[in-house]
């Protein structure tokens, strides 16, 4: 394109995903990455998937390709309501929940449906990279609130909240990405008593709730503010990401604009696939295989907590997470983990500086850790070149690490 002017201010303002130019490294056989943000593929249920397709197409034929309804496929949209009432105690009934196309896709329908330019919206900071994009499209102000292990910070929210009269507040309670913190039951009750009577409408993003290997679960928003939540749910992270498939449950009068938007923007969401995994969560058992999940991840993080605290110095904090496929970790506030990551290449191993995660400042010290694709022996590995980069970095002696060849 010869002239800029052709695209339109709201894509200009959208920040790039840094994430994806710092994968095209990972690509590089020799290093080892902590990078993405991938489910682990050797998990994918693929005999079992193939063979759900298969009795789609013995059992609707035809009709499996026909168009469909725009609100998503009736039994899966039943299996995600049930799963709400056995698994979280929640009573979403099957009209409140459209299915979408990952919940990427709600995010997007609900920037769409209920942001206007200008519009106050609370993020967390740092906080998920996609919603920033997402949201970013409709040009709200965007009001970063701190998480820290407990949480949102309170104080920071009421100010941010006197501040702007947000219309919106995303979250990502259950392991967040990118820290991998869990909010507490007493943080989530403080910031529903601030949001309480306000109209002020909190998503709770919780894509990663089945993936928990330690600890216990925790109370959804959904039971504090239950008039003011929304809840996006995907079966990308218990199941395969490549289906796109996802949902989101809203309140009724929101529920039609969404539907209205959804049209708008793809009609419906494919009714194979939904068919398909509607299929595969009839005859497999889906908490079996979130276990396995569960088990292999637990197993991968333990290796990188324990590769961190053999290898890191010991002025480098992180997050130990209880479940989902992130470790958070902070250099000493003056370094940059930007400046690590130039370090850290040479040594053959990459991971995402913080910088992309945050709506404001720059050069910031935090970086996240994925461990969901790497095998234990590799983490360990891994762990140890980045625990010399970090030594470099810092001006210190090294253990002896050959340069890899990138
Ligand atoms: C917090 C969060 N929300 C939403 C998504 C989007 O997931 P999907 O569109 O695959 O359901 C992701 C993906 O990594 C995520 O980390």
């Amino acid at each position: 394109m010869k002239n800029d002017r052709i695209f339109s201010d709201r894509i200009t303002d959208v920040p790039r995903s840094f994430i994806r130019e710092i994968l095209k490294v990972a690509l590089n056989p020799n290093v080892i990455s902590f990078a993405g943000g991938l489910p682990n593929r050797d998990l994918f249920p693929v005999d079992a998937l193939k063979e759900a397709a298969c009795r789609v197409f013995e059992n609707q034929g035809r009709d499996v390709l026909q168009y469909a309804c725009s609100e998503g496929h009736g039994g899966l949209r039943e299996y995600v309501s049930a799963r709400y009432r056995e698994k979280a105690d929640l009573d979403i009934p099957v009209d409140n929940i459209l299915i979408t196309n990952g919940s990427q896709q709600g995010l997007d329908l609900l920037g769409k449906t209920l942001v206007n330019e200008g519009d106050a919206v609370v993020i967390e900071e740092p906080g998920y990279l996609g919603a920033i994009q997402a949201f970013s499209l409709y040009r709200p102000t965007f009001l970063p609130v701190p998480v820290s292990l407990e949480g949102m910070d309170p104080d920071a929210l009421r100010m941010a909240r006197s501040a702007g009269r947000p219309k919106l507040m995303y979250t990502v309670p259950n392991f967040q990405n990118p820290s991998g913190i869990t909010y507490s039951d007493q943080n989530r009750m403080e910031l529903a008593r601030i949001l309480e009577g306000t109209d002020t409408l909190l998503i709770e993003d919780d894509p990663y709730g089945d993936l928990r290997f330690s600890g216990r679960a925790r109370t959804s928003f959904k039971h504090l503010l239950p008039d003011n939540t929304v809840l996006l749910g995907s079966f990308s992270k218990s199941l395969v990401p490549g289906l796109r498939l996802g949902w989101i449950a809203a309140p009724s009068a929101l529920m039609q604009k969404l539907i209205t938007a959804k049209q708008a923007t793809d009609l419906r969401t494919s009714h194979f696939t939904q068919s398909m995994v509607c299929e595969y969560l009839c005859n497999n058992d889906a908490d079996e295989h979130i276990r396995m999940i569960c088990d292999v991840y637990g197993r991968q993080c333990r290796a990188m907590l324990a590769g961190m605290k053999r290898h890191f110095p010991s002025e480098v904090s992180y997050i130990e997470p209880e479940g989902g496929m992130f470790v958070w970790a902070e250099l000493p506030r003056h370094m940059a983990a930007m400046d690590l990551f130039d370090l850290a290449v040479k040594d053959g191993v990459i991971f995402v500086p913080g910088d992309p995660f945050y709506v404001r400042g720059s050069r910031h010290s935090t970086l996240r850790l994925n461990f969901s694709c790497t095998d234990v022996e590799t983490i360990d590995v891994g762990i140890r070149r980045l625990g010399t980069a970090i030594r470099k970095l810092m001006g210190r002696p090294t253990e002896q690490c050959n340069a890899v060849e990138i």
